[in-house]
């Protein structure tokens, strides 16, 4: 995997410095040349002589120790990848500012192959705007950034900041090295779309967009070409379309759709619009304004309760959407013959009409890809994901045969473990053949991976 591979490991001043004594140890062990760089503060963490006698090579610490010819920021940078791990705030900052005040430092700057960056620190630091606007500026800069994992930090706090393992910044390692996805268009979709009530209001589901971004995130280390289109705005170095609805989120997936080998759909996309977006912010006891000009009919009212209001004409669609509201986690129940304001309760009428089903959709585009030989069209693989709070695989397994997309990811919403705004996920994913494969619970990164190799094995 690493076999010859040339690996320059920086080392700064964090807690967790004696763990790239393994991480080094890893390294050769996969068949790498390791040499490592201390900033002078990292000396007071882990040893020259440990990390001499792990990497068979002389470690670097001052700017001014002259390796032949050349400074030996020059000579270091003749390696094929910088990891710097773990990065402290201070390392970090310098690095995105250009300051070369130790030898790490200039390393860095000079440095012109990929640079791999792994944060560790206080959840405060790592909370800070100022860490977080160096590390978006060295992400969209193009260096790589391996984010840290929440848990038990040495201060004795728990949070996140937490240096990821050893073995995550080994594949991770691998993964920049051996651009298994290099070539591959990817277009990834992400967060819960926004379906707007008035200027300020709207109606959205729980998804952070963490498991999308995730998948984003890894599908570029692998060295795929990545598009991603999500509900909010990211600061990384591959493209990035922001869409708050589902329409417009439509609209671009189908746009992008032709030109890529592969599509996932990670992002909920909510079932339901409002028909009648109210231009001015609907004001308490105030009307609700409909295309007849007078009222509209799925009725919020103030303790989160959605009544579907019908005339009798209606009633039985009706009953069906509030069917799926109510299984979309809404709490939905039909009203016959509802007015727009109840006078009883002072309660709003609001009408949700279907949303296009963007997955099926896409899967019925026509093939457009040229086959490699020339001959022929093909389709991009497309990937959906499906989150259940019960029945997890029997619904999965229909909605496969429904969208007719590749694959399908499931998960199960129900776990509070796991899936909407956590850091973990577990899935199982689900071919056309209704084969199955459990992908036990792990950090979204690395389940983003797994699912990654599946679709590309
Ligand atoms: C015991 C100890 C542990 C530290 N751990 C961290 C850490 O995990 N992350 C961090 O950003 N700073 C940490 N610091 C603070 C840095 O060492 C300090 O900001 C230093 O100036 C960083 O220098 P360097 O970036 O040049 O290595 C720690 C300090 C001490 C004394």
């Amino acid at each position: 995997m690493l076999e010859n591979k040339n690996i320059l490991v920086g080392i700064s001043a964090g807690i967790s410095a004696y763990k790239i004594c393994e991480l080094v140890r890893m390294y050769r062990k996969a068949g790498a040349n390791v040499r490592v760089v201390l900033t002078p503060n990292a000396l007071n963490l882990v040893t020259k002589l440990t990390l001499e006698t792990l990497s068979n090579n002389e470690v670097y610490v001052n700017n001014f120790e002259i390796d032949e010819y050349k400074p030996e920021h020059i000579a270091l940078t003749e390696s094929d990848i910088f990891v710097i791990a773990p990065a402290t705030a201070n390392t970090i900052g310098k690095i995105a500012n250009g300051i070369c005040d130790n030898l790490l430092l200039s390393t860095a700057c000079a440095f012109s192959k990929p640079i791999l960056i792994v944060p560790a620190m206080n959840t405060n630091m790592w909370n800070n705007p100022i860490v977080q606007e160096n590390l978006t500026k060295l992400s969209k800069l193009g260096y790589h950034i391996l984010e840290p994992a929440s848990g038990y930090l040495a201060c004795g706090t728990s949070g996140i900041g937490r240096m990821r393992e050893v073995e995550e910044i080994f594949d991770k390692t691998v993964d920049i090295m051996t651009p298994k996805l290099k070539g591959k268009k990817i277009l990834i979709t992400a967060g819960g779309t926004k379906e707007k009530i008035d200027p300020v209001r709207y109606i959205s589901n729980s998804s952070s967009g963490k498991m999308g971004l995730a998948l984003a995130d890894t599908a570029y280390s692998m060295g795929a070409e990545v598009t991603l289109i999500s509900t909010f705005k990211t600061d990384k170095p591959y493209l990035n379309y922001v869409t708050e609805t589902a329409l417009e989120m439509e609209k671009i997936v189908k746009e992008q759709t032709p030109f890529q080998d592969c599509v996932i759909m990670a992002a909920a996309v909510s079932d339901y619009r409002v028909e009648n977006y109210a231009k001015e912010k609907i004001k308490r006891g105030g009307k609700c304004i409909g295309p007849d000009g007078e009222t509209t009919s799925l009725i919020a009212s103030g303790g989160g309760k959605y009544i579907m209001s019908a005339d009798n004409s209606e009633a039985t669609s009706l009953n069906k959407n509030a069917e799926s509201a109510s299984n979309a986690g809404l709490q939905a129940e039909c009203q016959q013959g509802g007015k727009c304001i109840n006078p009883e309760d002072n309660s709003i009428t609001l009408k949700l009409v279907e949303n296009p089903d963007i997955l099926k959709e896409i899967c019925l585009l026509p093939p457009t890809l040229t086959l490699p030989d020339g001959e022929g069209t093909r389709k991009p693989i497309i990937v959906g994901f499906c989150a259940e709070s019960e029945n997890l695989i029997e619904n999965a397994k229909i909605k496969i045969q429904h969208k007719g997309c590749d694959l399908l990811v499931a998960n199960d919403i129900s776990r509070k473990d796991i899936g909407f705004d956590s850091d973990s996920n577990e899935v199982y994913i689900i071919n056309r053949e209704l084969n199955i494969k459990h992908i036990e619970k792990d950090t979204k990164q690395n389940i983003a991976k797994r699912i990654l190799e599946e679709i590309f094995e």
